[in-house]
């Protein structure tokens, strides 16, 4: 793995979950790291205390990815604290399983506005720095998008405008040697899975049983693939939406 000394990188929702095992792995590779938040101010110092203690640099942003005023708040404090952002990964987002006639337009404002609205905020907010010659943005999608499970219809929606967006994004941003990539991680246990109710739940039984390396993901499982797609080795890789579910599919 190249080492990434020089980069500062945004990790969006890194208070838990795989938000903080991605901000732990990018701050492995030399990378300073903004661990942004949204409500849990002590479970993203915690994020901080383990990588600082392990030598790395971290700070705790507070910021909603849904509001261009925190996203701009966001970027300031992180280019004041390490220099130009070049690293962003786009993981905050509303996990919400419920079946078609549950859907509100608050839930759609909700869902939308933070997986898909807050994704194209920053990513204009890293492509509004003038002082940066190469970056990466790596949007953390889900592998619903390709196994499409049933009562998953408007996150699985939000995730499947992001896989578009990343594509897009990558062509437009390309020019100015920004590479956009997405991976779409298979279910995992997080503190967001497990109060859902997700571990040993029969879903998580049926999930397992389709899932070839046999088992359920972990927030370690995805930490290395973003610290690649960060690194100068993934330089030729952009516009790619790459599956990270044990081969479910
Ligand atoms: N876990 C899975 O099985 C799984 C599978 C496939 C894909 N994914 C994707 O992986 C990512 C992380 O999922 P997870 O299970 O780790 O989630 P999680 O445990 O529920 O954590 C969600 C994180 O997102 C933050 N967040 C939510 N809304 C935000 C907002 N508006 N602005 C800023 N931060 C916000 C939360 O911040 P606070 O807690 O501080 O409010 C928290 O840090 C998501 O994109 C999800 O779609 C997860």
């Amino acid at each position: 793995m190249s080492s990434n000394n020089a980069r500062t990188a945004i990790v969006t929702g890194a208070s838990k979950g795989l938000g903080a095992g991605i901000a732990q792995a990018l701050a492995e590779t030399g990378t300073a790291v903004v661990v942004n938040y949204r409500t849990d101010a002590q479970g993203a110092e915690r994020v901080v205390t383990g990588i600082t203690a392990n030598g790395g640099r971290a700070m705790a942003v507070q910021a909603d990815v849904a509001s261009s005023d925190d996203v701009r708040r966001l970027f300031d404090r992180a280019r004041e604290a390490y220099g130009p952002v070049d690293v962003l990964v786009n993981n905050a987002a509303v996990v919400n399983f419920a079946p078609l006639s549950d859907i509100t337009e608050d839930e759609f404002q909700r869902e939308m506005t933070t997986n898909l609205l807050g994704t194209i905020l920053t990513t204009q907010a890293l492509a509004a720095q003038d002082d940066i010659a190469a970056a990466s943005i790596i949007n953390v999608s889900t592998a619903g998008t390709v196994t499409h499970p049933p009562y998953a219809s408007l996150y699985v929606a939000s995730k499947s405008a992001v896989n578009a967006f990343t594509i897009v994004a990558a062509k437009e941003l390309g020019p100015r040697g920004i590479r956009v990539n997405a991976i779409m991680p298979g279910p995992s246990d997080t503190e967001g899975s497990r109060a859902m109710g997700y571990a040993g739940s029969d879903q998580e039984a049926q999930a397992i049983a389709a899932t070839p390396l046999g088992r359920t993901g972990t927030p370690d499982d995805y930490g290395p693939l973003v610290a690649f797609l960060a690194s100068d080795d993934a330089r030729w890789i952009t516009g790619d939406v790459i599956l990270a579910s044990g081969g479910m599919r």
